[in-house]
């Protein structure tokens, strides 16, 4: 008989959703496994405004059927013009969790963000006193810095001293990649935490290269040694509650993965929950899923744990070569479709039953 593993319906504490037909065609993916997700404001232009992140929430939901539990929740841009009124509102906004810090430069759609933490300050300084989240792409974005060594400067020489000045500020470094990453969150207080990818803890950097360069591995922060990976796998699967799922899962246009200047950013979101269960059971550590996935991320953000549950099953099933963007301009294929992580190859775990969404039976038979 094929094990099975019933769950509270799990959370995803980092998601991007993008806008328009890549939204209409993304979210449903996400909807059918997470009863709520932290969605990143990076659109174009960036979601910087409690206002604007109401409006963007109720595109989101006018994507999906009626009777879907899906509860977007969201966090606003921070840029060097964030001052702290807009703060004091979005800490009144229902639904609005926190602020995504982006340095400048450092990713996809990252042109509006921070240029220097001191710029922000005041706004931080609100943040703290609210309660507010303050979510983090940890990596500097200087030239001279290797690219691998970015999230590990970027703890040094930005984090670990804003930590200082602002001990009460809650703080996640999202998308951890390295042991020092790994180090500061398991160092700081209970307002630090971070969340894990999917695609961090099953692949190193050797994967973005192997037989030839793999556009569809690329994200940032980059995937990284081996080592840094088996951190990760540690902490993932430790069962310490500063650790949470925060999938990143990025859809971009085929054409625009695979090209001479590919962007950044993995598509998991079709297999989300399913490739954390299979990391999980690799480390044996079926049993901590739920804490990672259900629990610990709800008690940092404060909100009550879902009550409704979700079953997986170990099941081999293989991965479409790509989804479709339905209602993309111009017919041209690369420009119409996506790619998921894994594509023509298995995924060893599928969900056999969801009340995610009130969907009833297998959403992903
Ligand atoms: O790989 C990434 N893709 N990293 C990010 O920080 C942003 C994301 C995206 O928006 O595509
Ligand atoms: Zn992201």
């Amino acid at each position: 008989m094929a094990r099975t593993l019933r769950i509270t319906a799990p959370d995803d504490w980092h998601l991007h959703l993008r806008d328009g037909s890549l939204l209409a065609a993304a979210v449903g993916h996400s909807a059918a496994r997470f009863r709520r997700a932290l969605v990143m404001p990076n659109l174009v232009p960036p979601v910087t405004t409690a206002g604007r992140a109401a409006e963007y929430r109720n595109e989101i939901l006018a994507c999906l059927p009626p009777g879907s539990g899906f509860d977007p929740v969201m966090t606003l841009y921070l840029t060097d013009n964030t001052t702290t009124a807009m703060v004091a509102e979005a800490a009144g906004a229902p639904h609005v969790a926190g602020f995504k810090l982006y340095p400048a430069g450092a990713t996809t759609h990252s042109d509006n963000g921070v240029t220097s933490i001191h710029r922000v300050m005041p706004a931080l300084e609100a943040m703290a006193d609210k309660g507010l989240v303050l979510q983090v792409h940890g990596e500097v974005t200087d030239d001279h810095v290797d690219v691998f060594d970015r999230e590990a400067v970027f703890i040094d020489q930005v984090l670990a001293p804003l930590c200082r000045e602002l001990p009460e500020l809650r703080v996640i470094l999202e998308h951890v990649t390295t042991s020092d990453g790994i180090g500061f969150v398991q160092s700081g207080g209970d307002n630090i935490a971070g969340t894990l990818t999917a695609h961090h803890l099953l692949y190193c950097r050797n994967d973005l290269f192997r037989s030839g360069i793999r556009p569809h591995y690329y994200c940032l922060p980059v995937l990284k040694r081996r080592r840094h990976q088996e951190s990760l796998l540690g902490a993932a699967t430790s069962g310490n509650p500063s650790f949470f799922l925060g999938t990143d899962s990025a859809p971009h246009l085929r054409g625009q993965k695979e090209s001479a200047c590919g962007c950044a950013g993995i598509f998991t979101a079709h297999a989300a929950l399913e490739l954390y269960a299979e990391i999980f059971d690799g480390m044996n550590a079926l049993d901590r899923l739920e804490g990672f996935a259900s629990h610990f991320g709800a008690d940092f953000y404060r909100v009550p744990r879902n009550t409704d549950e979700v079953i997986l099953e170990e099941f081999a099933w293989e991965v479409p070569a790509s989804y479709p963007v339905p209602g993309q301009p111009g017919g041209d294929p690369a420009l119409s479709e996506f790619v998921p992580l894994r594509a023509g190859e298995t995924v060893g775990w599928r969900i056999r039953r969801t009340d995610v969404g009130d969907s009833g039976e297998a959403a992903v038979d």
